[in-house]
């Protein structure tokens, strides 16, 4: 009582893009009486109808937000009930409680002494059923635990309690990360830490011939787990090896670039390379969690950095807010809960991407993709009628020595043609959208972000 559960539960179910289930809304519906009268009344009788409500919204095949009633945890058939939904119970302390249902003149809120009282006895209830703890009103924080992303400072010496179960695992990593954080990643994963598999730093990791050799040196049954400590493509060849290996065995991700931890290892896509692209081969395989310690990314070479930076901004753009990178990250989650098998609402990350994409191509990929997003942005923004100087000021980006005319036909070949027009995603006032653009108008941004 007085955590927010309604308000919180309608902006979760708005992010997420799925329906609100309010069972004291339901419990009006049902009975024409309001939750207050039929308290007053005998509480016996509204928990047995409360039961009802929430049983039938947690059967429901269609996933819901569903935001429970305080004493519903009471019941023992709600708490059955409620093995089948992902629970989340929102922290308020006791204080605070009582300020904001004792001003709505809740009829259980009208004696302090009983109020606390059945705080205390439903804490444990709470804890029991909870699969999260998140502070009442923290919305990200919702949203980050349903997407099994855990953010937290320090989180490296914790790996043990952050990999799910007790099985074995594998920690793979490059060279270059291995040596700054593999000895405490190793002593945090303690006995449970059976092998350490070295894949090459960059692109370079995300071929057929390492993954042919992580899947050859892997000694894991299918009780053990993965863990990828490195950027995205440590990330993205260790998942796809996950979701291949034994038919399918978890993995966590432990994101150590700026990159890796508002993008890269969210979502659930995983893959390599082959030579006639990037990402061709993959298959999406949702980390068993997903670990972000900031304090890894103190070593992270400027250069690196910035790439991140300019999928930081992006999300930004989209999200129409500023964020650090718990909020990215959250950001990212909700719209790949959304559209887990990128089938529609997740293209708007895609922001800028066509043009990046293509000037990458026209460059043989000696352009760091960061670099390529920021000219993308520029152009996305443009074909948007908006202002550009923040990405001028915050990315700086330079237009490109390449062959303009490789540029276009690499464009035309990504897949984003509709007819005599292009699919581009654009910023309208109703947000991100993928909408279509002439294709003369969509070239001739291409050209201005060329040298
Ligand atoms: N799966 C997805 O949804 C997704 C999304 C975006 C990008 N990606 C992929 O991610 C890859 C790019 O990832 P990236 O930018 O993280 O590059 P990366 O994995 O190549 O890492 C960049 C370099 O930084 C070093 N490094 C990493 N962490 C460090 C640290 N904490 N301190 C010092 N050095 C560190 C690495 O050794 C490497 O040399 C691309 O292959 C891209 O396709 C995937
Ligand atoms: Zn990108």
């Amino acid at each position: 009582m007085g955590a927010g559960k309604t308000t919180l539960g309608d902006d979760v179910a708005r992010r997420l893009g799925r329906l609100l289930v309010d069972t004291d809304a339901g419990i009006e519906d049902d009975t024409g009486r309001t939750v207050a009268d039929l308290l007053v009344d005998d509480e016996d009788v509204f928990r047995a109808i409360e039961e009802g409500v929430a049983g039938r919204a947690l059967r429901k095949d269609e996933t819901a937000v569903i935001a429970l009633g305080g004493g519903a945890v009471e019941d023992w058939l709600t708490r059955q009930e409620l093995r089948r939904a992902f629970v989340v119970f929102l922290d308020v302390d006791v204080d605070t409680a009582w300020e904001r249902a004792a001003g709505t003149g809740r009829p259980l809120a009208r004696d302090r002494t009983v109020f606390d009282e059945r705080y205390a006895r439903r804490q444990p209830l709470y804890r029991q059923v909870a699969d999260a703890v998140v502070a009442s009103g923290d919305v990200d924080g919702v949203i980050l635990a349903a997407a099994a992303i855990h953010h937290e400072l320090g989180a490296l010496d914790r790996l043990d309690e952050l990999v799910p179960g007790d099985g074995p695992v594998a920690l793979v990593a490059d060279p270059t990360v291995a040596g700054i954080y593999g000895a405490r990643a190793q002593q945090a994963l303690g006995a449970r830490l059976t092998q350490t598999i070295d894949v090459p730093a960059g692109e370079e990791a995300k071929q057929l011939a390492v993954a042919q050799r992580t899947w050859r040196e892997l000694r894991l049954d299918r009780t053990g787990t993965i863990v990828a400590l490195g950027g995205g493509t440590t990330t993205d060849l260790a998942g796809f090896v996950a979701s291949t290996y034994l038919r399918g065995i978890p993995w966590v991700a432990v994101p150590t670039t700026l990159v890796g931890q508002v993008d890269a290892a969210i979502g659930g896509k995983t893959g390599i390379d082959l030579p006639e692209g990037k990402n061709l081969v993959g298959a999406f395989h949702w980390p068993a969690r997903v670990v972000i310690d900031e304090a890894l990314l103190e070593t992270l070479p400027e250069r690196e950095r910035r790439q991140g930076q300019a999928e930081l901004l992006k999300t930004e753009l989209l999200a129409d807010r500023s964020l650090d990178v718990r909020g990215a990250a959250a950001f990212k989650a909700a719209l790949c809960l959304r559209d887990p098998r990128d089938q529609g609402q997740r293209n708007v990350l895609n922001l800028g991407h066509t043009f990046a994409h293509a000037l990458e191509a026209a460059a043989d990929f000696d352009l760091p993709h960061g670099e390529a997003v920021a000219l993308g942005l520029l152009a996305a923004l443009r074909l948007s009628n908006r202002d550009t100087s923040r990405v001028e000021e915050e990315l700086d980006p330079r237009p490109v020595a390449v062959d303009s005319e490789r540029a276009w036909q690499a464009l035309l070949r990504d897949k984003k043609r509709a007819g005599d027009a292009i699919r581009v995603v654009v910023l309208t006032d109703d947000g991100p959208r993928l909408e279509e653009r002439p294709a003369e108008e969509v070239r001739r941004e291409l050209v201005r972000l060329i040298a």
